[in-house]
């Protein structure tokens, strides 16, 4: 039996309504604050992830699903959606409009990591990107937006973490002090963290081995080496959240695993979900636009997992399909009438299905009622009876007043 791929699942209709609330919640909240919708391609050039979300990142290093186009062109299945929506701005010169340009996406995304619970190879996020302003208010009403989405979608258990990187060269200068520390201690770090201390030190914040971890305790924290100005940036992203009564920890240990990030940095988790609690999360992205060829351009955004938001979800007001008109017929030659009858319900606006499966006129009846139809007509040699599947009230009518019929309502008598 051929199966889905492994850290792949399918969307089967009860699902599926989860998701069209999530995405109409998203839209509503994302639209109000003036985002607009993209979608750029499933697959880029290789380079775009390469030069965007950073070499030594776990994404490029392992995660791509990476291949030859037939025409010597390395693709890759898009790991995440910021480095695409920041290519697509260059390419359409949207540092013409008026900024910041505000958008907002929701599109699957793949990476070959190790599949668990609330981990897969093909994921779903929803996202939004500013891009073109510096302001901290820019930040701040991302996270807003992001909370109140997390918010009506009654994700559980949520707790925000929060951070400043600063820029690239103050995060420079922090490195080789991070990495003369990470020297220091060499003995007492895990093997993988020691094999990437010229990598990647600040990876080593997100050991699990406990040696490593109390280490990571005396390690010099990039928060406390920030410039003036991005201190100030940060000290007034606080400032908005708290007037917002948006409640956060400071991590100074935050990594999000991506390189692209300049000053403020944050996650959401939720306790209702596993090891993999991080529900969703973002941040600044000053010079991205610089590593794609584009004019210097700041910028801010999130991702949300929609498996993950789904998963620490409550229950959601999930609306039931209605279904106003079933068609049976009394006989197998009256199928043309009961066709052209649901396809005029329908045009007329009524939700109206018509029996399918050559079901005897009581199965038919039976299946009318397990589906949940307002009312049912049943299509005979003499006149068409509708029923009302309410009350019981049934009248016997020619096939063009039926319609009218169940439009008035259901007083049929
Ligand atoms: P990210 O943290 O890598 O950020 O992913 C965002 C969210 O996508 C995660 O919080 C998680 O809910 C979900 N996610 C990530 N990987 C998986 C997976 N393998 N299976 C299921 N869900 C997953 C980004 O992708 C950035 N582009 C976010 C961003 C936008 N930063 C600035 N703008």
């Amino acid at each position: 039996m051929i199966q889905a791929p492994k850290g792949t699942f399918d969307v089967l209709p009860d699902d599926a309504a989860r998701r069209e609330l999530l995405e109409r919640t998203a839209k509503r909240i994302l639209g109000a604050a003036g985002y607009q919708r993209i979608e750029t391609p499933t697959f880029e050039a290789t380079e775009l992830f390469a030069r965007g979300v950073g070499e030594a990142t776990d994404i490029v290093q392992k995660e791509m699903y990476t291949f030859d186009d037939g025409g010597g062109r390395s693709l890759t299945l898009r790991p995440e959606g910021t480095a695409p929506v920041c290519r697509a701005y260059i390419e359409h010169g949207m540092h013409k409009l008026p900024q910041p340009v505000k958008l907002w996406y929701l599109s699957s995304f793949y990476r070959a990591e190790a599949p668990q619970r609330g981990r897969y190879r093909q994921f779903w996020q929803v996202g939004a990107e500013a891009i073109g302003s510096a302001a901290p208010e820019v930040d701040a009403e991302l996270i807003v937006l992001l909370a109140e989405l997390l918010e009506a979608m009654s994700v559980k258990g949520t707790r925000l973490s929060l951070a400043s990187l600063g820029t690239p060269e103050t995060r420079a200068e922090y490195r080789e002090e991070l990495t003369a520390y990470l020297r220091e201690h060499e003995q007492q770090l895990s093997a993988e963290v020691r094999d990437r201390i010229d990598l990647n030190p600040m990876r080593a914040f997100d050991a699990s081995d406990p040696s490593t971890r109390e280490i990571m305790k005396g390690a010099p924290k990039l928060l406390d080496r920030l410039s003036p100005e991005d201190a100030d940036h940060f000290t007034q992203v606080r400032l908005l959240l708290d007037d917002a009564g948006i409640g956060y920890d400071l991590d100074p240990t935050l990594v999000r695993g991506l390189d692209y990030y300049t000053r403020t940095l944050f996650e959401f988790s939720s306790d209702a979900l596993g090891a993999q609690s991080g529900v969703g999360g973002g941040g600044r992205y000053d010079r991205l636009m610089e590593l794609l060829d584009g004019p210097p351009t700041p910028g801010c955004g999130w991702a949300a997992g929609i498996e993950r938001t789904l998963l620490s979800a409550g229950e959601l007001p999930v609306q039931a399909i209605v279904v106003d008109l079933f068609v049976s017929l009394a006989g197998a030659d009256l199928g043309r009438t009961a066709f052209s009858l649901a396809r005029e319900a329908r045009r007329a606006g009524l939700n109206a299905q018509l029996e399918l499966a050559g079901r005897s006129l009581r199965g038919q009846l039976r299946h009318a009622d397990r589906i949940g139809a307002r009312y049912v007509a049943i299509v005979g040699e003499e006149g068409t009876s509708l029923k009302n599947m309410e009350s019981g009230e049934q009248l016997e009518l020619s096939p063009n007043e039926v319609i009218p019929a169940i439009l008035r309502g259901s007083r049929l008598s």
